[in-house]
């Protein structure tokens, strides 16, 4: 690694849930978030073309911002893309966000856990085998969630979420009833951690919420840390910035991204 560069990726902001937990134990780096926001939602994508364009993506993202590391902070695009990405950029050093099933399957006491994710993540063959590997002994639901992404974007924009909605996506989460039925809910998608307040509120019974920003955010330290990068070896001190591939964020997504430390936003196609 030579650069003090961090590179967030997500299709929209939910790569946020885990920059903000990187800025608490890493402060130091240079900070850059992009979100492909031309192609929100990831959720219902086909396979081979989203593999196309994060592979061109990350092409160019690459060459711009030489990153030391980077954290693909969206389950859908790490669960098909990530071992395509590092065969293809074997040099780079990347982060994935994959659905947290084994801690689930470790910690359920009822055998029943439940995972929410987008329509993509649901049908990846990484998160069939994640489940055939560590959770054979429980019995796992997998919830698509079509719209939950979207609500989290407009509620970070506004401040607003409708609740009915929320109540009707989580729903199928719960199965058999309170004391027996599922006790584990595995948020296996970084826009979900920011509803997690109004999914506790709606939920027909408490469960525990799996939420593993802060446990991607130590694995990016760990490999930080590995290759003994500091702030002190840098110079100079670059600003953050963000990337949207709309290149339209609105006045609300502009207020949303300073608030997590992106006071910058620089155009996508635009080089430096
Ligand atoms: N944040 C993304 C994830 O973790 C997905 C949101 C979407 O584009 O549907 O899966």
């Amino acid at each position: 690694m030579s650069s003090n560069t961090i590179l967030f990726f997500d299709s929209g902001i939910g790569g946020l849930s885990v920059v903000k937990e990187a800025r608490v134990i890493l402060p130091e780096l240079h900070y850059v978030y992009v979100a492909d926001d031309a192609a929100f939602p990831y959720g219902d994508w086909p396979e081979q073309a989203l593999l196309d364009r994060l592979s061109s993506l990350f092409g160019s993202l690459l060459a711009r911002f030489r990153p030391a590391l980077v954290v693909i902070a969206c389950n859908t695009a790490s669960t098909l893309a990530i071992k395509h990405l590092r065969e293809q950029f074997p040099q780079q050093c990347f982060v994935g966000t994959v659905p947290a099933i084994k801690p689930a399957a470790e910690r359920t006491r009822s055998a029943q856990i439940s995972v929410l994710a987008t329509p993509g993540t649901v049908k990846r063959q990484y998160t069939r085998t994640l489940i055939e590997q560590y959770a054979s002994r429980a019995e796992v639901t997998l919830v698509a969630a079509a719209g939950l992404a979207g609500l989290a974007e407009a509620y970070m924009r506004s401040g607003f979420v409708d609740e009915d909605a929320v109540r009707e996506e989580i729903a199928p989460c719960f199965v058999g009833r309170a004391g027996q039925g599922t006790d584990i809910v595995v948020l296996a998608c970084t826009h979900f951690p920011f509803l997690v307040n109004r999914m506790r509120k709606v939920a027909p019974w408490p469960v525990d919420w799996i939420d593993t920003s802060e446990a991607i955010a130590r694995r990016a330290q760990s490999l930080i840390r590995a290759a003994s990068l500091s702030a002190e070896v840098q110079t100079p001190a670059l600003a953050d910035v963000a990337v949207f591939t709309s290149d339209r964020p609105d006045a609300a997504m502009q207020r949303l991204m300073r608030g997590f430390g992106f006071a910058r936003i620089v155009p996508f196609r635009q080089a430096g």
